[in-house]
C-alpha cells in the first residue's frame, strides 16, 4: 500500500518552480514520523467495528465539509475585497482577481457546483457507518481534537496576514490529496468489516471517492497559483522556506489530532463495554 508521502510526491513533481518542489518534498520527508502516526491511526480506526458511541466521535470530528468550504469562500471574498481597492484594470488588481479566481476553484466541488454537495455526501457516509444520524449531536464534539484545524480555518477567514492564510491553505490541500487517496482502500475494507449492505457501497463511499484522483491535487495546483499571483500583485518573492515550515506544522497538527481522536475512541469503547457488561 502506498504511503501518504508516495501519494503526494508525483503531485509535487508537477510543480514548475524547482525551489518550491524541493521545499515541499523536504517538508514531507522531515514529517515522516508524523505521517506514520496519521497512517497508523487511520489503519486502526478502519480495521475494526466500533461501538456506535466511538463511531459518532470519529465522524463528528474527522471532517466538516460545509464549514471547511465556507472558509475557502471567505478567503476568496477577502481577496476580491482587497482587489476592489486598487485602480480598475491595474496590474495589481488583475493579479489579485486572478488569485481570487484560483482560490474560488478550491471550493467548487464542496459547494456542489460540479456534482453532489460534499456536505450531503459526508452526511450519507457518516450516517451509514454510525447506523443513525446521532453523530451530529454536540455531545460528540471534541474541541481538543479539532483545535488545530479550527485554528487554521479561523485564520483563513480572519487572520491578519494573507500570505500566511494562503500558505496554510496550500498545505491543507496537498495533505488532503494524500489522506483521501490513502484512506480510499481502507474505507472500502472497513465498509465490509462493519457489515454494511454491499449494493450501496459505492454510493455510501462517494464522499471519499469524490476526493481521489484530480480533485484535491487540482486544489493544490490552484492554491499554488493563487499564492504566486498574490505575491506578484504585491511585488514580493514567495518565501518558500516559510511554506515548507507551514507544511511541516500542518502535518504535525493533523497527527496530534488523529492521535487524540483515537485515544478518545478507544476510551469511549472501554466505557461502552463496561456499561454493556453492567446492564
Ligand atoms: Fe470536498
Ligand atoms: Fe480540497
Amino acid at each position: 500500500m502506498k504511503s501518504i508521502i508516495d501519494i503526494v510526491k508525483p503531485e509535487i513533481q508537477l510543480v514548475e518552480d524547482r525551489e518550491l518542489r524541493d521545499v515541499l518534498l523536504m517538508a514531507y520527508k522531515d514529517s515522516e514520523a508524523s505521517i506514520d502516526v496519521i497512517q497508523s491511526c487511520l489503519v486502526k480506526v478502519t480495521s475494526q467495528e466500533w461501538p456506535e458511541y466511538a463511531m459518532c466521535k470519529f465522524f463528528k470530528n474527522w471532517r466538516n465539509p460545509a464549514v471547511g468550504a465556507g472558509s475557502f469562500c471567505a478567503l476568496t471574498c477577502r481577496l476580491l475585497e482587497e482587489a476592489s481597492v486598487y485602480s480598475l484594470g491595474s496590474v495589481t488588481q488583475s493579479d489579485l482577481f486572478f488569485s481570487a479566481a484560483r482560490i474560488a476553484e478550491v471550493s467548487n466541488e464542496d459547494m456542489g457546483l460540479l456534482g453532489p454537495n460534499h456536505g450531503e455526501l459526508y452526511e450519507g457516509l457518516a450516517t451509514a457507518f454510525c447506523g443513525t444520524d446521532a453523530w451530529k449531536l454536540q455531545r460528540y464534539n471534541l474541541p481538543q481534537v479539532t483545535e488545530y484545524l479550527t485554528g487554521v480555518r479561523e485564520y483563513r477567514e480572519r487572520g491578519q496576514y494573507m500570505i500566511h492564510a494562503l500558505m496554510i491553505s496550500l498545505a491543507e490541500e496537498l495533505y488532503n490529496h494524500g489522506e483521501f487517496t490513502y484512506i480510499a482502500p481502507l474505507f472500502k475494507k472497513w465498509y465490509g468489516v462493519v457489515g454494511l449492505n454491499d449494493e450501496k457501497r459505492n454510493q455510501v463511499l462517494r464522499f471519499v471517492y469524490e476526493h481521489v484522483g484530480g480533485t484535491e491535487s487540482g486544489h493544490f495546483a490552484n492554491m499554488t497559483q493563487g499564492l504566486i499571483h498574490y505575491c506578484r500583485a504585491h511585488g514580493v518573492e514567495p518565501d518558500w522556506e516559510e511554506l515548507g515550515q507551514r507544511n511541516r506544522e500542518y502535518i504535525d497538527g493533523v497527527a496530534a489530532s488523529f492521535d487524540q481522536l483515537l485515544i478518545e475512541m478507544e476510551s469511549s469503547s472501554e466505557r461502552y463495554e463496561v456499561a454493556g457488561l453492567a446492564m
